[in-house]
C-alpha cells in the first residue's frame, strides 16, 4: 500500500477549525480506496508559538518539512503578530524555499453556491488561475532608508527572472493544451515598463511553442473588470505573484466567497513538498466559534488527491462539495446556512463515501 505521509500547519484562528475536517476527509478517502494510507503530523507552528518562541517556526523547521511528501496548511497571521513577519517567516518562506513556483487556484461556480453577480450561471464561472508563487513583487527585497527622518526611503523590488516567468507561462500553456482551453495572459506592460513588459514579451516567446492554444491578453485593470461582467472569456489564466493574489479573491467572491475558495502550491518536478491551503485567512472575526466553512479546506484536500494522481477521489470530492451546497441543509453562515464547520464536512464526507 502507498504511503503518504503529510505535514499539518493548521497555523492561526479558523486554521486549526478547518483544517482538522480536511484531515479527516483525507482519512476517509483512504479508508474507503484501500490503495493508500496517509499519516498526518501536526506541527504547531503559528503566532502562538511566536509569542512563546519568537519565531513562527524552530531553525531546522524547513528540514523537517523537507522529510514529508506534502504540507497541509490552514491559515496564518493573528493581531497582535505584525503580519509581514508572521507571513514571511511561515507561508512565504515554505512557498519560495521549497520552490513551489505553481499557485494553483480554481475559480468555480459549483451548483448551489451563490454567485453575487446577476444572471451568472455555473457554467460561466469556471477558471483556473496559475499564480506565479516564486517571486514577481513578492521577492521580498528592498530597502527602508533614513527611517524616521524626513529623508525617509522605501523601496520595493520585484524581481521578474527568465527563469521565473518562462517556467510558470510553460505551465499555463501545457495545461491549456491538456485541457484544450484558451490561456488568458494578465499583466500590466502600460505602466510597469519593465517588469511587465518583460513578462509580455516571455508570454509571446513561450507561445510560439504552442500554436494550438488561443490566447488572450488582458491589462489587469480591465481583466478585473471583465471577470465581474463577463467571467466565462477566462478559462486558464496566467499571472503574475500579487496580480494572482488580488484576482482570485475577486475570483473567490464570484465564485461563492472566500469560503470555497482553495489554493495548491505546486512544485512541479517533486524536489520538495507541494502545500495545499484554502486562500482565506485566519479570519479573527470568527474564529473560535465553530462556523468557519470548511469547504475551501476540503477543496484543497482534492487538490492533494488529484497531485497524487487520485484524480478520481478528487473529482468525487468537489461532486460531494456541490451536492452538500445544492442540498442547503448542512452549510455554515457565511452560505446562508446554520450548520456548525464540523457538521459542514460531515455532510460532504457522508456523501463522498456512501
Ligand atoms: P480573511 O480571509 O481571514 O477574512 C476575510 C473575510 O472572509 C472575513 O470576514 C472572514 O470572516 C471571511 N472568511 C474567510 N474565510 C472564511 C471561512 N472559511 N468561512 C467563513 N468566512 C470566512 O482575510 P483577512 O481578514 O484580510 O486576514 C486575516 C489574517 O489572515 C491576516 O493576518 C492575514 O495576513 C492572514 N491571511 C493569511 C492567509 C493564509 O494563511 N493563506 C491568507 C489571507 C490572509
Ligand atoms: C494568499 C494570502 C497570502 C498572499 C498572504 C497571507 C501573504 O493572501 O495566499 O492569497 O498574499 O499570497
Ligand atoms: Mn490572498
Amino acid at each position: 500500500m502507498k504511503q503518504i505521509n503529510i505535514a499539518v500547519i493548521a497555523g492561526d484562528g479558523i486554521g486549526p477549525e478547518v483544517m482538522g475536517e480536511a484531515v479527516k476527509l483525507l482519512q476517509a478517502v483512504a479508508e474507503k480506496d484501500g490503495r493508500f494510507a496517509f499519516t498526518f503530523t501536526d506541527f504547531p507552528w503559528g503566532c502562538e508559538y511566536y509569542t512563546k518562541t519568537g519565531r513562527m517556526m524552530p531553525e531546522d523547521g524547513m528540514e523537517t518539512l523537507k522529510q514529508f511528501d506534502a504540507i497541509l496548511l490552514g491559515a496564518v497571521g493573528y493581531p497582535g503578530v505584525p503580519d509581514h513577519i508572521s507571513l514571511r517567516d511561515l507561508l512565504l518562506r515554505i512557498r519560495h524555499d521549497f520552490d513551489q513556483y505553481i499557485n494553483l487556484r480554481p475559480v468555480r461556480l459549483l451548483r448551489g453556491a451563490e454567485c453575487p453577480i446577476k444572471g451568472v450561471a455555473p457554467e460561466d464561472v469556471n477558471m483556473t488561475f496559475i499564480r506565479e508563487n516564486s517571486e514577481g513583487e513578492y521577492s521580498g527585497q528592498g530597502a527602508w532608508l533614513y527611517p524616521g527622518t524626513d529623508r525617509e526611503v522605501v523601496i520595493q523590488d520585484g524581481v521578474f527572472s527568465r527563469h521565473g516567468c518562462e517556467r510558470v507561462i510553460r505551465y499555463a500553456f501545457e495545461l491549456a493544451r491538456k485541457e484544450k482551453k484558451s490561456l488568458t495572459s494578465i499583466s500590466k506592460g502600460n505602466a510597469l515598463n519593465y517588469s511587465m513588459v518583460f513578462w509580455d514579451q516571455i508570454f509571446e516567446e513561450v507561445g510560439r511553442d504552442f500554436p494550438d492554444v488561443p490566447t488572450h491578453k488582458y491589462l489587469v485593470d480591465a481583466a478585473s473588470m471583465f471577470m465581474v461582467k463577463d467571467p466565462k472569456r477566462f478559462e486558464i489564466v496566467v499571472t503574475s505573484n500579487l496580480f494572482g493574489d488580488i484576482l482570485t479573491d475577486l475570483g473567490a467572491a464570484i465564485a461563492g466567497g472566500m469560503g470555497l475558495a482553495a489554493g495548491a502550491n505546486l512544485n512541479p518536478e517533486r524536489t520538495f513538498p507541494s502545500m495545499f491551503e484554502p486562500i482565506h485567512g485566519s479570519a479573527p472575526d470568527i474564529a473560535g466559534q465553530g462556523i468557519a466553512n470548511p469547504l475551501a479546506s476540503l477543496w484543497s484536500a482534492s487538490q492533494l488527491l488529484d497531485f497524487f494522481g487520485y484524480e478520481d477521489w478528487g473529482k468525487k470530492v468537489i461532486d460531494a462539495i456541490e451536492a452538500v451546497l445544492v442540498e442547503r441543509k448542512a452549510l455554515t453562515p457565511d452560505q446562508g446556512g446554520t450548520a456548525s464547520t464540523a457538521e459542514c464536512a460531515e455532510a460532504v464526507i457522508e456523501k463522498l463515501i456512501q
